[in-house]
């Protein structure tokens, strides 16, 4: 069975791209899929002067092995002031000093939410844009807006979204 990892771009405890996140995992059997928090791999902020006098942490290696391990990466961008989140961004950037394709041509299905009416957008344009020189292999993408409109009780509750959300998973399942 395939494996894929599953995780949102945020370390708030109540993420709603994780929740996002878990229901897209579950729309489908064929693969086995390990949701990860960025909360279980706490990093210093990333700085040169950081690196250089304690080097690179554990965490950023065991989450780098995590990629590497895995057939495909779901990922759904949690948005601040129109970019990623610091724990995010953070993440990346101690990757990035073990090994500059992060992601490791990975197929990546690409999600987003926020509450408000771009669902995140412009932190998926971000990613969209930047992740191939990162190594990406990004399949498929989908924001959710409003998030509290469109998902109740672990679901997607609008239709058309819902579809939409479908179609990425099936998508990027094909090429996992
Ligand atoms: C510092 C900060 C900046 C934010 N900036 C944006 C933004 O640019 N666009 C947006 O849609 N939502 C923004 N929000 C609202 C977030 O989308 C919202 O907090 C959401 O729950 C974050 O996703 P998460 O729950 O997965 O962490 C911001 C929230 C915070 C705390």
């Amino acid at each position: 069975m395939k494996k894929i990892i599953a995780f949102a771009g945020s370390n708030s405890k109540k993420s709603i791209n994780k929740e996002l996140v878990i229901y897209a995992s579950g729309l489908q059997q064929e693969a086995e899929v390990s949701i990860l928090d960025l909360n279980n791999y706490p990093l210093p902020m990333y700085g040169v002067d950081e690196e250089m006098e304690n080097g690179i942490p554990e965490n950023a290696a065991k989450f780098l092995e995590k990629i590497k391990e895995a057939d495909g990466i779901v990922i759904s961008l949690a948005e601040h002031n129109g970019n990623f989140t610091v724990a995010f961004k953070n993440i990346i950037d101690w990757m990035s000093r073990i090994e500059q394709k992060v992601w490791h041509n990975k197929p990546l299905l690409l999600l987003s939410t926020s509450p408000g009416a771009r669902g995140g957008a412009s932190a998926m344009e971000i990613a969209k844009n930047g992740f191939p020189h990162i190594g990406a292999n990004v399949i498929a993408n989908f924001s959710l807006p409003k998030f509290y409109d469109n998902f109740k009780n672990g679901s997607v509750v609008n239709e058309e979204f819902n579809q939409k959300i479908k179609e990425a998973v099936t998508t990027f399942l094909k090429a996992v």
